[in-house]
């Protein structure tokens, strides 16, 4: 299908900057949303090419490609971009051996610590993203740059402080309590000016903050729920950020993550042991008998599966399970956990497994497989999230017919409809969600959905609403358009009313200055917590 025919009018180009992409390195659903937006968009006119460390991954995966810049001295290290199509995307491989080839993890080193220099890794991305923005590509000008967050958040302060016209920056995030903040003494090494280190620049509470530069300067900030959205300007969920995002709140928006439903497939994936069509889901009988096998549990058709599939850290509130477990496992109740990360909540898990054999099991470690086996498996799935931009695997859970039981925050409660007596006589419930998160309440939520559980005719009405939920990328990646389209036209517009870069940003920075004022200093967060489970 040619673009032309796609979309009457010339396609944006637009270059998203990331630190992951699916399926090469992913840590987490940043990875799924840099991977599958691309193609989504395309359908709407919009171009991507996106920007990335050569971590080992993409080298390997990477055929020939063509080399198209050079730099003898990005931020003191030699580099050069290799332009290559790979999985039907355009991708520029940002290729710097001394900062990217290292095996496992891309944020942390074999020690679990953060790599030393992630403030250096990061600020050549953004940096080489700058150039390439200013048209370092021959032949190759963006209309506009999506900075996928903290690794990407430089880019928009290289732009402001190059002093030249540039094309817009969206900064999206996907996850506000990873802030990238690095000691103020690094500024020099960083490329940045002395005077940057201001409020009204890249200093964040004494440090330099990389998510905090991008949300001062970019043209448009996006985040991935609209109740996130409201969430991040709160003092509860604004980390730090609420301030800063209430004063640019009128170029906020929260567009939906989607999922690629040619991936997710129960028909036709590859990870699923017994292929079942959407339309007839009882096929999922023998998936869940075959996880209860896998995972060692009686194959009791009558036993109610749940499943977790996540990075283990206190933002997905798994820690609460310990406190509900005794409760849980004397109804005939089964749980199986695949998930990486804390060590102290894989710990409890083991505990776990080892107190209630027959109930619960869990894989510790990250792997595409069972991610894709549970939600075709389970008949429900466990999203206890103290906070959730958007999720993720709620959406894969209804789309194979698995009932999400959800915290209702952020994403989770945009996409799950909770089986109140309303919705379930109005064919709309496709969920259970509870709140405030705490053990009483997820403990309650389960007994709810274990009820519905027994009774088959409501529960069978609940699946299909699930799976009749779109969790495709089609509407929200029309959105995703909308909106790149609206802030090129904005910053076009302010180039020929005579605007520069520095005139964009003066109303917000006075409002920002205002709004930092106001805000109580807040405990700092960790420079950048691992995203544990890489995929390389
Ligand atoms: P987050 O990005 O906060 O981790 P999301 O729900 O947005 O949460 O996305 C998580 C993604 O990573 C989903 O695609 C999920 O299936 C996957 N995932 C998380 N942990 C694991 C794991 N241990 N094994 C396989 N897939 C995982
Ligand atoms: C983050 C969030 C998650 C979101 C994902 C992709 O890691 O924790 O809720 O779905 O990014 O946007």
């Amino acid at each position: 299908m040619s673009l032309v025919n796609v979309h009457p009018v010339r396609p944006v180009e637009l270059l998203s900057v990331a630190s992951e992409m699916f399926p090469f390195v992913k840590t987490g659903g940043l990875g799924d949303i840099v991977g599958t937006l691309p193609r989504a968009l395309l359908a709407h006119g919009i171009r991507t090419r996106t920007l990335l460390p050569g971590y080992p991954a993409l080298q390997a995966a990477r055929n020939e490609g063509r080399c198209v810049a050079r730099f003898s001295d990005l931020l003191g290290h030699e580099a050069a971009i290799w332009e290559n199509r790979l999985h039907g995307n355009d991708i520029f491989i940002l290729d710097v051996p001394a900062l990217y080839d290292r095996a496992g993890d891309p944020y942390v080193g074999p020690d679990g610590n953060d790599w030393p220099d992630n403030d250096i890794r990061f600020a050549v991305l953004a940096r080489a993203a700058a150039h390439i923005a200013h048209g370092a590509i021959e032949g190759y000008c963006p209309d506009l740059v999506q900075a996928h967050d903290w690794q990407a958040g430089l880019t928009a302060a290289y732009l402001h402080y190059d002093q030249r016209p540039a094309p817009p920056v969206v900064q999206t995030i996907h996850n506000l309590s990873f802030q990238g903040c690095f000691p103020a003494s690094s500024l020099p090494r960083l490329g940045l000016p002395a005077h940057a280190l201001c409020m009204e620049g890249v200093e964040y509470y004494g440090q330099v903050g990389f998510l905090k530069a991008g949300l001062y300067f970019a043209a448009w900030i996006t985040t991935v729920s609209p109740t996130y959205a409201r969430e991040i300007q709160t003092p509860e969920g604004g980390m730090g950020l609420d301030g800063l995002l209430r004063a640019r709140a009128r170029m906020l928006t929260g567009i939906l993550n989607g999922i690629d439903v040619d991936i997710w497939n129960p028909e036709h994936d590859p990870d699923v042991h017994f292929p079942y069509r959407l339309r007839d889901i009882a096929g999922r009988a023998a998936n869940k008998r075959a996880l209860q096998a896998e995972f060692g549990l009686p194959q009791d058709p009558d036993a109610f599966l749940l499943g977790i599939v996540s990075r283990l850290t206190m933002q997905k509130g798994i820690d609460l399970l310990p406190d509900v477990a005794a409760d849980l496992f004397g109804d005939n109740i089964q749980l199986v956990v695949v998930g990486s990360g804390s060590l102290s909540i894989q710990r409890e898990l083991s505990i776990l497994q080892r107190r209630f054999p027959r109930r619960f099991a869990c894989h510790i470690g990250y792997s595409e497989a069972l991610g894709h086996r549970m939600p075709a498996s389970v008949d429900a799935l466990l999203m206890p999230s103290r906070f959730e931009p958007c999720g993720l695997t709620q959406m894969s859970a209804c789309h194979y017919g698995g009932v999400p039981i959800a915290a209702r925050v952020g994403g989770l409660a945009d996409t799950i409809v909770d089986a109140n007596a309303a919705a379930m006589a109005g064919n709309s419930a496709t969920g259970f969600l509870f709140s405030p998160v705490d053990a009483t309440t997820l403990l309650a939520a389960i007994r709810r959905a274990h009820t519905t559980f027994r009774d088959r005719q409501a529960w069978a009405i609940l699946q299909r609403n699930a799976v009749a939920y779109d969790v495709s990328w089609s509407g929200k990646a029309a959105q995703y358009a909308d909106l790149f389209r609206m802030v090129v036209a904005r910053a076009r517009s302010r180039e020929d009313a005579g605007g520069n870069v520095v005139s964009l940003h003066r109303a917000d920075r006075t409002a920002a200055t205002a709004a930092r004022r106001r805000i109580a200093r807040q405990p700092r967060l960790r420079t950048s917590r691992p995203r544990p489970g890489y995929q390389g």
